[in-house]
């Protein structure tokens, strides 16, 4: 039998580290997910009709079966995130079990993310979330019973053949450890950069191939036959390249603070050489291109759209809550990323961190018009041959 090297030891470490710290700023203070997260959410309601049409797709042919089972991936604790979405799922699911004149509906609700995930922050909303549907879809409206699945959706976290719709928003760009070897090759960068030599940008593509396949292995053997899965990750439109600044851009700005404060003594070099992010922005193609290679499922519908870094572009977009008067783009990123500078560096520097990394993009934005690309993608389950 093969023995483990020191190196092996390493990864396995690692793999384990991010693990465990992959994980949105918890509660419900101004850095929190919950309070910060306005790009995730206008992402959500950007892709409302995608879910629309695949769930009357779904319930065109045959009408929906007594009991339905829901999941959100990669939930976080936001409840005006996930929740929503939830709700939304629901009333366009009561909608339809009226238009055919069925009896109300059983919602089982599965909200999945890692075990280190604020659950009880999520989990605190629910009697608001219950109420709402009470009062806005009708006491007729049924039954919804909301469970929480921590693990990893890289893995099984259902039993077979049993859910009937899978979301997943701003979550399937994480991947499931940092690609091997190429922190040699990296040196100061700590994503793929305009500077990362082509065997880096295989390296994070054959990681995300991996876990994506993964990934749809595990939902094909969890959905039944005809079952609906909408999933919207960061991404690209370039497919020729690996490198895209309209998905990299947020990291870079990242990349440039640590290494100033490398330059200036503040951070430890060797330090800086081992921080790499563990995620990939896949285009539209790639994800097709493995979705036909895992074989289970079938694409209905690939939507790529861009959502603005600049509150000033949504200022007058009724479909966000009176909230959104706080976005603020450098605050919402903390929540995301926060966790991992503190894993990796230390809590002392992280307000230092975010005050830089403010000020870097606030020229950038005074600059140019900064977004985020993202890539929709609605699948069906291909029904099982049955021997
Ligand atoms: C940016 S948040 C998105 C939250 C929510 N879906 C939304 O749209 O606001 C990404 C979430 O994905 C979760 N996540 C990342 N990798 C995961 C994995 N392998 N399994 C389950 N959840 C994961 C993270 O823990 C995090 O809570």
């Amino acid at each position: 039998m093969k023995k483990n090297t020191l190196r092996d030891e390493k990864r396995v470490v690692m793999a384990k580290q991010l693990w465990q710290v992959l994980r949105m700023n918890g509660g419900n203070d101004e850095t929190s997910f919950a309070k910060t997260s306005y790009v995730q959410k206008q992402i959500l309601s950007l892709t409302k009709p995608i879910k629309d049409k695949a769930i009357t797709e779904m319930y065109s042919k045959q009408p929906p079966t007594k009991a339905i089972r829901i999941a959100d991936l990669g939930c976080s604790s936001s409840e005006k995130n996930s929740l929503i979405v939830i709700f939304d799922l629901i009333q366009t699911m009561d909608n339809i079990r009226r238009r055919f004149k069925q009896d109300p509906k059983e919602y089982q609700i599965y909200l999945n993310d890692l075990p280190g995930n604020d659950f009880n922050t999520l989990f605190g909303s629910i009697t608001n979330f219950e109420d709402r549907l009470l009062e806005q879809i009708g006491d007729d409206f049924g039954h919804c019973f909301v469970n929480g699945v921590p693990g990893s959706f890289y893995g099984r976290i259902f039993p077979t053949n049993t859910m009937n719709f899978v979301h997943s928003s701003s979550s399937l760009h994480w991947l499931s450890q940092v690609p091997e070897n190429i922190i040699e090759n990296q040196k100061r960068n700590i994503y793929m950069s305009r500077a990362s030599p082509p065997s880096v940008l295989k390296a994070y593509y054959e990681q995300f191939e991996k876990d994506f396949l993964k990934f749809l292995h595990c939902r094909a053997m969890e959905m039944v036959d005809g079952g609906k899965m909408v999933l919207t990750l960061l991404g690209r439109h370039n497919n020729q390249y690996c490198y895209a600044k309209e998905s990299s851009y947020l990291f870079e700005l990242l990349s440039n603070v640590l290494n100033d404060m490398v330059s200036e003594g503040n951070i430890d070099e060797a330090k800086l050489n081992t921080f790499n992010i563990a995620a990939y922005t896949p285009s539209p193609l790639e994800l097709e291109f493995l979705v036909k290679k895992e074989g289970s499922f079938n694409v209905n519908l690939v939507h790529v759209f861009q959502v603005s870094w600049d509150w000033n572009d949504y200022k007058f977009d009724s479909t966000l809550d009176n909230t959104s008067d706080q976005y603020d783009f450098t605050t919402c990123m903390r929540s995301v990323l926060e966790p991992l500078i503190i894993a990796h560096f230390g809590q002392e520097i992280v307000d230092e961190v975010f005050e830089r990394y403010r000020e870097k993009a606030r020229v950038s934005m005074a600059e140019e018009n900064n977004v985020l690309t993202n890539v929709a993608i609605s699948l069906t389950r291909i029904p099982r041959v049955r021997g």
